[in-house]
């Protein structure tokens, strides 16, 4: 046994992860990332935020239906609606969480909820006891605790222990916080609340200032014993601490930290790159443990470090979080058992048989075009193969582009459109810009492009190309990512995907408004 504390790993990449603007997902790919957090044996899951739309709600319950080893948990804000709806949701699981949060700072309480501290403190007491009447396990977050007073914060939380909070979480919502500062707090808050000895204290910070990662492990020296954190970094804003940047720095520095996690690390780079092509948030290449970069030595005094004694350059080992440096997997004439199996390996599963032919074909079609296939190309070829098994409004038939020099390049393509096939050409400045302006002069979205990105998922000049394009309407905005040797044609897909999110449509709460 190890006399080191755990460490809870609260992973929130499903709720404060979606609340990055466009990283709207939908309840089959929450429930791949879930299985994914599950392989990687996080401790609890914030599934999503119950309460929000039917959508979310469905997902939260199937999520809790299905994980069998981690917690499931759903947010809810201090109101007796969203608590009872978080219950049911998590009602499935076999260890369910319920997270109630309101907010604590002088300007929230002011200007957002119209709130005495006293009433805060009252509104408080009733939801954990109502979230308690639920389930054992709850959760009870002060909002803006990094703007908050540190009186007012050691009331409340003794108030809500002595209501039945068994994990007291101080968020720095709005990445406010200098990690000595913040260590500095959560040290006095420990010892000050007299009933903190029978909670567990997590903290949740956001990256506003570039400081997530550095003020949670600043809490995790002062007595902090959970983190809230999300794959790659995703979040709200800046985003929220990043997952594999914790567990590696205390796994890493346990010559500092009294604390360990039961992350299986193995699982981190594939995890990661599932949430990017899921969300379509691509991972920057100098992104610390997941980025591309990582681990690769360009100059030539550290390759030759490198190469005389490994650790002159590197602190970690790349196969230790799931990087492989063969990673080769299949070829043409790989079979369908292969096929299943390593996908498998790789944490995907589909549901029916056709989605596993559809998949295997499309692997066929790819492997006749580019030799090699990776472990990336197969996640790309099921997240295709499962955006287009749902409920797609639009589709892609097939295409034509011309490009030329000295001449207008032009598009002709033929889309399905609620079943029923058309055809459309268009010109522009590109074979990219026809390409969309050939879909819209059918579909007139009167979306906004916000960003169009292209990244090889692979190296070499066969790679597939993935694309990923942001759209706008209404204030909306959703990603849609596709993937294909061809790039113009990988661009044609996600702009389609990105138009049947839109048409999908449905409107969300937002957890951290106003209007309870
Ligand atoms: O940032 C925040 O304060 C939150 C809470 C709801 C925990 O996400
Ligand atoms: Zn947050």
């Amino acid at each position: 046994m190890s006399a080191k504390d755990h460490l809870v790993i609260f992973d929130t990449t499903l709720r404060d992860g979606e609340q990055s603007p466009g990283a709207t997902m939908n309840k089959a790919e929450k429930l791949r990332i879930a299985k994914a957090l599950e392989k990687l044996r996080v401790d609890v899951i914030e599934a999503g935020f119950a309460i929000a739309s039917e959508g979310d709600f469905e997902a939260v319950k199937s999520i809790a239906e299905t994980i069998k080893e981690s917690t499931v948990c759903s947010l809810a804000r201090a109101v007796d609606v969203d608590i009872d709806r978080a219950a049911e949701a998590i009602r499935p699981a076999e260890r369910g969480r319920i997270h109630t949060f309101i907010a604590t700072s002088p300007i929230h309480m002011q200007y957002k909820l119209m709130l005495s501290p006293d009433e805060v403190i009252e509104q408080a007491v009733r939801a954990v006891k109502r979230a308690r009447s639920h389930v054992d396990d709850v959760e009870f977050s002060c909002e803006d605790a990094g703007r908050s007073e540190l009186d007012f914060l050691c009331r409340i939380i003794e108030a809500a222990i002595d209501a039945g909070a068994r994990t007291i979480n101080i968020p720095d919502t709005v990445g406010y916080a200098i990690p000595e500062q913040f260590g500095e707090t959560i040290r006095q808050i420990i010892h000050r609340v007299p009933n903190a000895d029978k909670a567990i204290f997590s903290v949740h910070c956001h990256n506003d200032l570039g400081l997530a990662v550095s003020n949670s492990l600043a809490a995790v020296m002062n007595g902090a014993r959970q983190v809230e954190c999300t794959i790659n970094g995703l979040g709200e804003r800046a985003g929220n601490a990043s997952l594999e940047e914790i567990v590696m720095a205390v796994r890493t520095r346990q010559d500092l930290f009294d604390v360990e996690t039961r992350i299986d690390a193995q699982h981190i780079v594939p995890a990661s790159r599932l949430v990017s092509t899921i969300t379509g948030f691509p991972v920057q290449p100098n992104k610390a443990i997941v980025g591309a970069n990582a681990f690769a030595h360009e100059s030539g005094i550290h390759q030759d470090g490198v190469i005389k004694h490994r650790e002159t350059y590197e602190i970690m080992r790349a196969q230790d979080v799931g990087w492989h440096t063969n990673s080769l997997v299949m070829g043409k004439h790989s079979g369908r058992n292969a096929f299943r199996t390593r996908l498998k390996e790789l944490g995907i599963e589909f549901e029916t048989e056709s989605e596993l032919n559809e998949a295997f074909s499309r692997f066929k079609a790819l492997a006749d075009l580019k030799h090699e296939i990776f472990d990336e190309d197969l996640q790309a070829i099921a997240s295709d193969t499962l955006q287009s098994e749902e409920d797609a409004r639009f589709s892609l038939v097939c295409m034509k582009v011309c490009s030329e020099t000295g001449v207008v390049p032009r598009a002709s393509l033929t889309l399905l459109m609620d079943g029923r096939e058309h055809k459309v050409e268009g010109e522009g400045s590109g074979p990219v810009d026809a390409t969309f302006r050939a879909i819209e002069s059918l579909v007139d979205s009167g979306c906004n492009l916000q960003l169009y990105s292209v990244n090889a998922i692979t190296s070499g000049t066969d790679a597939q190309g993935e694309v990923t394009v942001r759209l706008e309407r209404g204030g909306r905005i959703v990603n849609g990512v596709g993937a294909d040797t061809d790039i113009v044609i990988a661009s044609a897909k996600a702009y389609i995907e990105a138009l049947n999110q839109i048409s999908r449509g449905g409107v969300r709460q937002h957890p951290q408004a106003a209007d309870v």
